[in-house]
């Protein structure tokens, strides 16, 4: 389990440093901060600094730093967790219980509560008193086994029918309220949540009924009313018919339920749809946990094509192979399927045989967006394609849409290359300047880090697999340096890795470290995952300090790099 930001902070708050230093070192008022012997390394001079105002402590000599908890995990050689609940202890703080099974069964109940409402609502959409509702999708050009596949259904106008249905089934208020299946008027009185709408059922790919997305009958504001926020709900995290879309080769996303359920009607199966909110990087990951390409198909107007170049940029950072369906004579994919009849399926085929990579979509954006016929902005124009060229890593790709470019509107190449330089230079420029200052962070508490590093391997010898690539010179500070030169000896000689072994020839002064490098996280288990973690730092420093300020400036190859360490948010 893990502690709610809110309450990590309180605990942060309610133990000032200070006080919890204090503890542990005498510390001496110097300017605005406080100094004292550092507790983790051992010192003749204070260097070891506290600084109020910020809660936050830093040793000059060792590196070691952070917030109070980082204290209490280093002084008392505690896991994150168990210094949290130190602290809280010590503050008085009471530790939130929490039983992870308590919030599965309480989501395993409302997935319960959620497709008896769903059967509910079919049936009432198949109640010949309801016709209306029925007649309204039928009109819609649905067929029937359409209807059944989705499990679609009604909400009657009445306002209370699923309340009635599910106390009578022994839910209790407060489940039907937390499902948000019913919803608490001002004078405390559950009501339904939909009332005259057709239900769409949203299915996550266990085949959990998650929530419901619902569109109004009589012209109710709003159109579409979804499943609020519950335990078993997030509609930033799913997608409507990816339980139906997940096993195909590639997905079509769209902007609206009645377009996912067109499509799949129409034979394309792999529509999804997004759940009323614009597309989030939690869905483009679900996305590519099945599959690598996506064609994106939202609606035509503005505010489609707006969406669409959004949806591109959120997809590109997943990896995904995006392509672009556009259509021109229909709103949305729903009356696509409508206006062209029994040649829809045909024409929509031809559609996605003729998509748009996202740099054409791009690029077409421009086109419409420009008047080429007038000089000024026939070269804004191509400045801005320029870029958006520029942009491609693979220089032979970069030139075959630069070759295009330039037949198409008569402009000599040589120029556009030029141009398509510079932007890579002056983009280049930024990326290293940022570069630089992610060497900087990476730099900082780097000592702690390869300490750390070697601690592991002591404790654990399989961890050297890690290191194959590296070198004692990959380390920046000494001591661990010549330690991973003296186990990696040892190693290979068939020898023991222990605290004689390895202060064999040092001086007492350095076998003092040795031993306090030992016994850093002697007494806790490191998890694999933290040591990757670590790991994943130091081996991020070693790429980039392998760039060099003399690198290629026209090549995206520094762009790259950031995009996949951004990628990696160590
Ligand atoms: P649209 O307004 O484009 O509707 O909303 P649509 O899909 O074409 O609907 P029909 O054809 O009139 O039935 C697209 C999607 O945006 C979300 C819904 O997910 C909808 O499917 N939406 C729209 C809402 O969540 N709330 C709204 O009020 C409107
Ligand atoms: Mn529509």
């Amino acid at each position: 389990m893990i502690f709610s930001e809110d309450f990590v902070e309180n605990v942060r708050e309610q133990n000032d440093i200070l006080e919890v230093v204090s503890s542990y070192v005498t510390v001496a008022k110097k300017g605005h901060n406080y100094m004292g012997l550092c507790p983790f390394h051992p010192e003749k001079t204070p260097s070891f600094c506290v600084y109020h105002s910020t809660n936050s402590f830093y040793c000059f000599g060792c590196g070691a730093g952070g917030d109070v908890i980082t204290f209490i995990m280093l002084a008392e050689k505690l896991q994150y967790r168990e210094a949290v609940e130190f602290l809280a202890n010590k503050a008085g703080i009471s530790i939130p219980k929490y039983d992870e099974n308590d919030d599965f069964l309480d989501r395993k109940t409302i997935f319960a509560m959620n497709r008896l409402s769903a059967k509910f609502f079919f049936s009432c959409l198949m109640d010949r008193e309801n016709k209306l509702a029925l007649n309204y999708l039928l009109s819609r050009g649905l067929l029937k086994k359409t209807i059944v596949h989705f499990g679609l259904g009604y909400s009657k106008s009445d306002g209370y029918s699923l309340v009635n249905f599910l106390k009578k089934n022994g839910f209790s208020d407060e489940k039907i309220e937390k499902a948000n299946l019913g919803v608490k008027t001002k004078n405390n009185f559950l009501r339904d949540r939909f009332v005259n709408r057709i239900m769409f059922p949203i299915i996550d790919v266990k085949g959990n009924v998650i929530g419901f997305g619902a569109r109004s009958l009589d012209n109710k504001i709003p159109k579409y009313l979804n499943t609020a926020e519950t335990i078993a709900f997030n509609k930033s995290e799913n997608l409507f018919a990816l339980n139906f879309a997940k096993n195909q080769e590639y997905f079509i996303l769209t902007e609206g339920y009645m377009d996912a359920v067109a499509l799949y009607q129409l034979g394309f199966k792999s529509a999804i749809a997004s759940l009323g909110t614009s597309l989030t990087l939690g869905q483009a990951k679900l996305i590519s946990r099945y599959t690598s390409k996506i064609y994106v198909c939202y609606d035509s107007d503005a505010a489609g094509r707006k969406a669409t170049k959004r949806a591109i940029e959120i997809l590109k950072k997943e990896n995904l192979d995006v392509k672009i369906i556009e259509m021109k004579d229909a709103k949305d994919p729903d009356e696509f399927v409508k206006i062209n009849k029994g040649q829809s399926a045909l024409k929509f085929k031809f559609l996605i045989k003729s998509s748009k990579n996202s740099i054409e979509f791009k690029i077409s954006e421009l086109e419409n967006k420009f008047d080429i016929n007038k000089i000024e902005e026939k070269v804004s124009f191509l400045k801005e394609v320029s870029k958006i060229i520029s942009e491609i890593y693979d220089p032979i790709e970069r030139d075959v849409y630069s070759s295009k470019i330039c037949s198409k509107y008569g402009i000599l190449k040589s120029a556009f290359d030029l141009k398509i330089k510079k932007n890579l230079q002056k983009k280049n420029k930024i990326a290293l300047a940022s570069l630089k200052k992610n060497q900087k962070f990476a730099h900082s508490g780097s000592l702690y880090i390869e300490e750390f590093l070697i601690s592991c391997i002591i404790k654990n010898n399989d961890l050297m697999v890690y290191f194959d690539d590296f070198s004692g010179n990959d380390f920046s500070d000494k001591v661990s340096s010549e330690l991973f030169i003296k186990i990696r000896a040892l190693l290979s000689s068939g020898k023991a890795v222990s605290f004689s072994s390895l202060s064999a020839g040092f001086d007492q002064k350095k076998t003092g470290e040795i031993s306090r490098i030992l016994n850093l996280n002697a007494s806790v288990d490191v998890s694999e995952s933290e040591f990757l973690k670590y790991f994943g730092i130091f081996k991020q420093r070693k790429e980039i300090n392998n760039f060099k300020l003399s690198e290629n400036l026209e090549d995206n190859k520094i762009l790259k790099f950031l995009d996949k360490l951004k990628k990696s948010k160590v």
